[in-house]
């Protein structure tokens, strides 16, 4: 048995576990399934190639019990997976966690908000990368309106939920809305968060061009508003953030590109169907479900775990270049959830 607490090869421990909960998604953002790659031919995992409830409660058990605190459930669109408000009831029941939280596009909090709320679920973070109709149609792939996500948005906070908005920003795609949405939420007093366009997966078209830095955001957001920094809310957490001085509202940027953040990174992630990745970045996932489905006990499950953390050497962001992003096979951001 490895000795705990656990830590990397560069001294990170582990803290964070992300889990994706299914791969499908009702949007096509180009920047993640592109639909010339997701279209109707496209075959997703099977029902029974995803971790169960059961398997991913039994997961949360043995990772908490290696540091993991905080967790957060991701898809592709995690909404698309039926029954979620059960697995928040479970991971909740697991003694160590300290947080939960959702990561969605929000089409379907309608239904589903009242439910996860009841559930134990306190946060959201919703995708939102542009008001304007048009473009935020046509970035989603499905024509779908900002108002919609609007309405969401509105009925999560009625529903007792805290929210904040995520924003990827592409140069000259839509960097034009980066006043506007940053107006709106303000306006509101829900953080938004600008995000640097990443080079995730193996097809999204970026290049360093395409992106638009915290620095040159910060400089905009300067140009109309006084802000000053906020400390961060735990280590290690992504965004940068700072506060609108003449109201409580939070802006914040998180800075992959332009100021990489590997050397806090204590995040681990798991596909839904039970694969084990230590980095955003990386090509190959240990298969934790053929574990799972195995007789094995958890000590032997324990052991399998720590021995890919202590390995572990991830640095992608650090490393970053217009080579590694084109030359190196990386998985997928709907299958791992960003
Ligand atoms: P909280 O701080 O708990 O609210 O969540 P979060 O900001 O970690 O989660 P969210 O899913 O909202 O992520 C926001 C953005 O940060 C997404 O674009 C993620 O892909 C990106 N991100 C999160 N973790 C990492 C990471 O470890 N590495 C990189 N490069 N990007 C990350
Ligand atoms: N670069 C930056 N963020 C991305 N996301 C998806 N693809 C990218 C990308 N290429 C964001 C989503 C969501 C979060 C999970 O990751 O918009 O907010
Ligand atoms: Fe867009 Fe998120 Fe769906 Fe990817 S998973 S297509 S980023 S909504
Ligand atoms: Fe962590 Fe990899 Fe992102 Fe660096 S690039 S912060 S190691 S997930």
């Amino acid at each position: 048995m490895t000795d705990y607490p656990l830590q990397d090869q560069l001294r990170r421990p582990i803290r964070d576990l992300r889990i994706s909960v299914t791969d499908k998604c009702n949007f096509r953002c180009s920047y993640c399934m592109p639909k010339e790659v997701f279209g109707d031919e496209y075959v997703f995992l099977p029902k029974q190639d995803l971790l169960s409830f059961e398997e991913i409660h039994r997961l949360t058990k043995l990772f908490v019990s290696l540091g993991v605190k905080k967790i957060r459930l991701t898809g592709g669109e995690p909404l698309m997976r039926r029954g979620l408000p059960e697995l928040v009831e479970k991971i909740l029941s697991v003694d160590g966690v300290e947080d939960i939280g959702l990561t969605t596009n929000g089409v379907l909090l309608g239904q589903q908000a009242q439910p996860l709320y009841n559930a134990g679920l306190r946060r959201l973070n919703i995708s939102l990368d542009a008001l304007d109709p048009e473009l935020f149609g046509k970035l989603n792939g499905r024509g779908v309106s900002p108002l919609h996500i609007l309405k969401q948005i509105d009925h999560a906070i009625e529903v007792g939920f805290e929210i904040k908005v995520n924003m990827v920003v592409q140069k000259g795609v839509n960097d034009c809305e980066i006043l506007p949405m940053a107006a709106y939420f303000k306006e509101r007093g829900i953080t938004l968060r600008f995000i640097e366009f990443m080079d995730v997966g193996n097809d999204n078209g970026w290049s360093f061009k395409k992106v638009v830095t915290k620095k040159e955001i910060h400089e905009r957001l300067l140009s109309v508003y006084d802000l000053e920094p906020v400390d961060k809310d735990y280590f290690g957490e992504v965004a940068k953030r700072y506060r609108y001085k003449d109201s409580h509202a939070q802006v914040g940027f998180i800075t992959s590109v332009s100021e990489s953040f590997c050397s806090s990174c204590t995040r681990a992630r798991l596909s839904s169907d039970g694969k084990f990745y230590t980095c955003l970045f990386a090509t190959e996932g240990f298969d934790l479900r053929k574990l799972l489905r195995s007789d094995l006990d958890d000590e032997e499950l324990l052991d399998a775990i720590s021995s890919v953390w202590v390995q572990r050497t991830d640095r992608y962001s650090d490393e970053r270049t217009e080579q590694t992003s084109r030359s190196r096979k990386k998985i997928g951001m709907s299958y791992i959830g960003g």
